[in-house]
Formats: structure tokens, sequence, C-alpha cells
């Protein structure tokens, strides 16, 4: 290994630590699917422009095609295989599966990482290009389906399965605001 164009990292992905000698060069993606075997972060364009790769990093979403391995070291890096707990599907997940979120399947599990970031940043109140009121004191936008497919922008979908894709958000977000209003999450 020539440490003036390799390194040895560690990264944290979905709670596991996977040590490993990469090329400075390397992306995330590549590191993941390549050397990782965690094949479900997908690769379309490999340059950014249509989310198949995306993961959460820290909780927020990333590309993983524009990301270098290397400057992801130390972050919390959670991909498609982390999202279930055992057998229990993510909200998400199951929302996609329940309302055929999907056609071929390829564009889902970047969709499914943004579904679940963009259901936490509408919760946090991030205002988003469809927010007609952004002032503070508005509080959060109804999750309207224009808020859905303007905060799911980035995700392409080439089998063009938008209408459930937006549907399955919805109902995921219904779903998480339920559970967190039961009163046994908020004991
Ligand atoms: S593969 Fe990363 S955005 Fe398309
Ligand atoms: S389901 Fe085929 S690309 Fe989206």
């Amino acid at each position: 290994m020539d440490p003036s164009t390799s390194s040895a990292i560690t990264l944290k992905i979905n709670d596991a630590e996977y040590t490993l000698p990469v090329d400075h060069r390397t992306t995330l993606l590549d590191a993941l699917r390549e050397r990782l075997d965690l094949t479900g972060t997908k690769k379309g364009c490999d340059q950014g422009q249509c989310g198949a790769c995306t993961v959460l990093l820290d909780g927020r979403r990333s590309v993983a095609c524009l990301q270098l391995a290397v400057a992801a070291e130390g972050r919390e890096i959670t991909t498609i295989e982390g999202m279930a707990e055992g057998d229990q599907l993510h909200p998400v997940q199951q929302a996609f599966l329940d309302l055929d979120g999907y056609q071929c399947g390829y564009c889902t599990p970047g969709q499914i990482c943004s579904a679940v970031a963009v259901i936490q940043e509408h919760a946090a109140g991030w205002p988003s290009a469809a927010t007609d009121d952004v002032r503070p004191e508005a509080g959060p936008p109804p999750l309207s389906p224009e808020e859905i497919r303007e905060r799911m922008s980035g995700n392409l979908c080439r089998c063009g399965a938008y209408v459930s894709i937006a549907e399955a958000v919805a109902r995921a977000a219904e779903v998480q605001a339920e559970s967190t209003d039961t009163p046994e999450a908020a004991a």
C-alpha cells in the first residue's frame, strides 16, 4: 500500500465497523459495493444525478457516488441493509412493499433511504422549495403530495413508479407520526 495514494480506513456502517485499505480516490459507493459486498446500494449514473446510491451519513442524505470513502471515516453510515431491525422492516420499507412503490426495484434502496431522511427532515420542520410559508412560526407544512415530490426529486425512477412511491412515503410518514404519538412512545 503506497501511503501517498492509499490508506487503511475504518468505516462504521449499520453499527458494524469495517477496516479496509482504500485508494484515496475510491468512492464510498465503490467501497460499499466492490469491497464490502454491501450491494444493496445501487450505482446508476455514478455522477450524482439519479439518487440510486443514496445512503445516510449521520442521518442526512448523501449520494455515495460523490462521497470519497476516506471522507466517510468517523461518520455513521446507514445503508439499505441497515434499515430493518431483524425481521421487522422499517416503516418506509413496509409502506413501499404494501403500496408497490417500485417496479424493477433498482432505484428502490435509494428511494427508501431518501424517504427515511425526508420524513425526519419534515418532522424537524425543514421547509422545501414547495413550502409556501417558510417562516419558523408557520411550523412544518402538511406533507402533501407536492411536498413529497419536491423533497424526493433527487431520486429518479426509470420505471416511473412515482405515484406509488409518493403514496408510500405519505403512508410511512403517517405510520411513524402515529407511533410517536402513542402513550407508550411518549413514556
Ligand atoms: S449513482 Fe450516485 S447519484 Fe446516480
Ligand atoms: S422501480 Fe425501476 S427504476 Fe425505479
